[in-house]
């Protein structure tokens, strides 16, 4: 299964980037987890012609072809940063060309606060209603104190995250599976 891995933030040392390619490492074997750029000219509906952006296109295009997008997040202001919004909007449009419709989606949140980016969390969920996507709801994933989730070498400190992701992510192959089809895989 394929799925599309959007992270919510540029920073090059971005936490959610390291655990975007730490899940990688350790995602079931039947998900091949590929992280996307999500650094995308701001969407403008001026500029949605016959020749839109080319990352927009090659963005909509990845999407369209991935069978489930799990999306990686800070939070900013206790919403969702803009690059992920603008992503999401690039991806929903225009009218009546969503590429995300009826992909099944899920949620991981991180913050170096107690609440794990619980805001962003439910706003991108928000979001996703109204692109028809089947969210999973459970197991949830708000990460708090990100700041202590790796250490140097980029491995995952705690053994009981390591292993709630784990699960996590055996669900969401679930979840998966019972949204498109995949039985026969596991
Ligand atoms: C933040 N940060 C933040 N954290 C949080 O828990 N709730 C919030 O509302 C905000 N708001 C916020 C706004 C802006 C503009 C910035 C730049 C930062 C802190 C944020 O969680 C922190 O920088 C994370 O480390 C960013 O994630 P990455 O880049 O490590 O993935």
């Amino acid at each position: 299964m394929k799925v599309i891995v959007l992270v919510g933030s540029l920073r090059k040392d971005s936490r959610s980037l390291k655990l975007a390619k730490s899940l990688k490492a350790f995602a079931p074997k039947y998900l091949d987890l590929k992280i996307a750029d999500i650094a995308l000219p701001m969407y403008n509906e001026d500029l949605e012609t016959d020749t839109p952006p080319e990352e927009w296109e090659l963005f909509r295009k990845k999407i369209k072809q991935a069978d489930a997008v799990l999306f990686i997040t800070p939070e900013y202001n206790r919403s969702v940063p803009a690059v992920l919004k603008n992503a999401v909007d690039v991806g929903s449009a225009p009218d009546g060309k969503n590429v995300f419709e009826n992909k099944p989606a899920a949620i991981i949140s991180l913050s170096p606060g107690k609440m794990g980016a619980f805001g962003a969390n439910h706003h991108l969920r928000q979001a996703l209603v109204f692109l028809n996507m089947p969210t999973m709801q459970q197991p949830e994933a708000y990460i708090g104190s990100s700041e202590q989730l790796f250490d140097d070498d980029g491995n995952i400190t705690s053994h009981g995250t390591l292993l709630y992701l784990m699960e996590f992510l055996e669900a969401f192959a679930r979840w998966i599976r019972v949204h498109s089809g995949f039985a026969e895989l596991l």
